[in-house]
């Protein structure tokens, strides 16, 4: 099968996400890193590309010079990664798609409900993928249990149970370090803190699991430490279309929580449980019966949660694998293959919905706030 090209922006030396996607976009043979525009820092962002084993005519200064030297060629990047700060997705993804290019963009897909809108529309128009990163959601195990909902194992969801809290920014000493203040800073921020920046890959997974959508949300957000103007704290009670009630806690002021992602999944005749720091396993318990634990590399799991896993039953393969399997059904996508399980740009959106309405039901005293996207309403 021949290599496709991939192009990054953002993620350059020292950044957070950035090594998760080249480990992720290169691990399964799909992708090669052909092009790449990876730091605010024009040289250090060109030299970095050029260690990486771009060509120095391809380590571009910036997205606006990547852009104008990618169209044209012949051999240009199939697949871009949006993986610069929230406030530049817009427009890189917006001006990429118009190009003709697919795009992979890291959450938030957009700082507005407009802007998300606008780009279901320009990426509709354009015919190419714009797929949004809820890496989470790739997690074989998580695969597994959309499978068994799916399945009827546990008959109609009730009651999804979802957290996802960190204590990185408990710490009231560190408050007014650069890397963590601007979180909750509006101005860089946008309108939401922890709950844009966290709160919202659980929400997705909740509606990724349930195979339902959040149709309204009740909120409370909190900011613990004070000199913080957007909350670093948030509880969110929600509903979704088949009548599903949801419950959501998300927190960066968790001392003690290191990565505190799971959802429990309660339907009429069973319960699943599944955490992302032991992503190996999902609980299933039947009505009535004893709690079972289910293990990645079981031959009996589904051919989806099967075909993501790489390495044999009991070994980890974690984070990065799970941003492969993004990366998997993308190249998928890109040869014309049908994969419905890729985050898309419609998800952007109502993750952006959601946000503006747990904003405002917070802002309210926690009244219900109807979050569908209105072009989806
Ligand atoms: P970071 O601050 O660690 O790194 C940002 C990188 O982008 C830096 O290399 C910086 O030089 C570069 N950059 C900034 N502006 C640029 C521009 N205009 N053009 C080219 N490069 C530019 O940020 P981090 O934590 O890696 O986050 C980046 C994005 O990834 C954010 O949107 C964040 O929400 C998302 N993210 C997603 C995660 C996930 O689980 N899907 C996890 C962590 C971050």
């Amino acid at each position: 099968m021949t290599k496709l090209n991939w192009g990054m922006i953002g993620g350059g030396e020292g950044s957070q996400i950035g090594p998760a996607h080249r480990l992720g976009a290169q691990a399964d043979g799909n992708f090669v890193l052909a092009a790449g525009a990876l730091d605010v820092d024009a040289e250090k962002g060109r030299a970095y590309a050029q260690s990486l084993g771009v060509a120095s005519d391809r380590a571009y200064a910036n997205w606006q010079e990547m852009l104008a030297g990618e169209k044209d060629r012949t051999d240009r990047v199939d697949l871009v990664t949006v993986a610069t700060p929230n406030s530049t997705h817009f427009e890189i993804t917006k001006a990429f798609l118009e190009a003709g290019f697919n795009v992979l963009c890291e959450k938030p897909m957009t700082m507005t409900v407009e802007e998300g809108e606008e780009i279901v529309r320009v990426a509709e128009a354009s015919g190419k993928i714009c797929a949004v990163n809820y890496c989470y959601s790739a997690y074989p195990m998580v695969r597994e249990m959309r499978h068994m909902v799916a399945s009827g194992d546990i008959g109609k969801v009730r009651l999804v149970v979802t957290n996802f809290s960190h204590g990185h920014h408990g710490d009231a000493t560190d408050a007014d370090n650069p890397r963590v203040r601007w979180r909750y800073d509006p101005a860089m921020a946008g309108v939401s803190g922890q709950f844009a920046d966290c709160g919202i890959h659980a929400l997705h997974m909740a509606g990724f699991i349930a195979g339902d959508e959040v149709t309204s949300v009740s909120a409370d957000f909190a900011s613990t430490i004070p000199t913080r103007t957007l909350e670093d704290d948030a509880m969110v009670n929600f509903r979704m279309s088949g009548g599903t009630v949801g419950r959501l806690w998300t927190s960066s002021v968790a001392i003690g929580r290191q990565h505190g992602f799971d959802i429990q999944v309660f339907g009429e005749t069973g319960g699943l449980r599944w955490a992302s720091e032991q992503p190996n396993q999902v609980f299933y318990t039947p009505v009535g019966g004893r709690t079972q634990i289910m293990e990645k590399g079981e031959g009996s799991l589904s051919d989806e949660a099967g075909r993501l896993s790489r390495v044999a039953i009991a070994h980890p393969e974690g984070f990065p694998l799970a941003v492969a399997n993004i990366y998997v059904d993308l190249a998928a996508a890109i040869r014309g293959e049908t994969r419905s399980a890729l985050p898309s740009a419609s998800d952007g959106l109502r993750s952006m919905a959601a946000v503006y309405a747990a904003v405002e039901s917070a802002g309210a005293g926690g009244t219900w706030v109807d979050a569908r996207p209105p072009m989806f309403r």
